[in-house]
């Protein structure tokens, strides 16, 4: 018997997500912390492949933010090491699938060999057409703007333009987000993507990070496809 598939009427082209819930997830089953974000990995690899499935063309996830480097070194440490085995560990599937990776964030801050490892999986997925995956590490969206500005100083212009700045920005080769996803409940922006979302629906699930398997994605989308998108203007 064939499964049917779920078909949309329409897609976000950019879907990004703040995957937020995994210490939660972890001190419900009273493990440590660092369990939760080692699951909710797993729940980024799943997401990944039910993306591309669908067809979406980006997907952008929150990984750490410049905020995180508060949290207990230990935690802090796990949060560097796991990016750097989740590409490691997946560089090669990302080749057979034709995922593009890129990071955004201030990646020059960030331990040596996940730079080295960032810039490796980049250059290899450079020509890469099918899903765009795009993981912020070290990313703020107001370190983000300063960056453009400061930036932009250096090219000594007295006036710029909306597409002057965007030129400058992390994503100035990426679309802007038509569905930002928040899991575990909490309903802010936490400093993610401020430019980039300014006209994306937004939707906030209970679920936590490392429960949102396909179907919590499916769920999400489907809420997507009923939104009614004026971009200010009127129907
Ligand atoms: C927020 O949950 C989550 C993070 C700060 C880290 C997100 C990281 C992952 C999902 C790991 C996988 C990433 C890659 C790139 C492999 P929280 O810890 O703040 O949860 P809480 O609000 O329940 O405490």
């Amino acid at each position: 018997m064939r499964i049917p598939t779920t078909t949309f009427t329409k897609l976000p082209n950019h879907v990004a997500i703040i995957m937020d819930g995994n210490g939660t997830w972890a001190k419900k089953r009273g493990l440590p912390r660092t369990m939760g974000h080692r699951q909710g990995a797993k729940t980024l690899l799943e997401v990944v492949k039910a993306s591309q499935s669908i067809g979406i063309k980006y997907l952008t996830v929150f990984a750490f933010s410049t905020e995180n480097w508060s949290r207990p070194q230990e935690e802090v440490d796990y949060l560097m090491k796991l990016p750097f085995e989740f590409l490691a560990q997946y560089q090669d599937d990302f080749q057979k699938s034709e995922i593009k990776f890129q990071a955004i964030g201030k990646i020059d801050d960030l331990p040596e060999p996940l730079q080295a490892k960032i810039k490796e999986v980049e250059q290899q997925s450079l020509n890469n057409t099918g899903l765009n995956l795009i993981v912020a590490v070290n990313y703020g969206g107001h370190e983000e703007i300063v960056h453009a500005c400061n930036q932009l100083l250096k090219q000594n212009k007295n006036m710029i333009t909306e597409a002057d700045f965007v030129a400058q920005l992390y994503t100035n080769n990426i679309p802007d987000v038509d569905l930002l996803i928040r899991t575990s409940g909490q309903m802010r922006i936490s400093n993610f993507l401020l430019w980039q979302i300014a006209y994306s629906e937004i939707y906030f699930t209970e679920v936590l990070w490392p429960d949102f398997h396909k179907k919590e994605l499916i769920k999400a989308l489907k809420a997507y496809e009923s939104r009614d998108r004026r971009f200010g203007g009127i129907k």
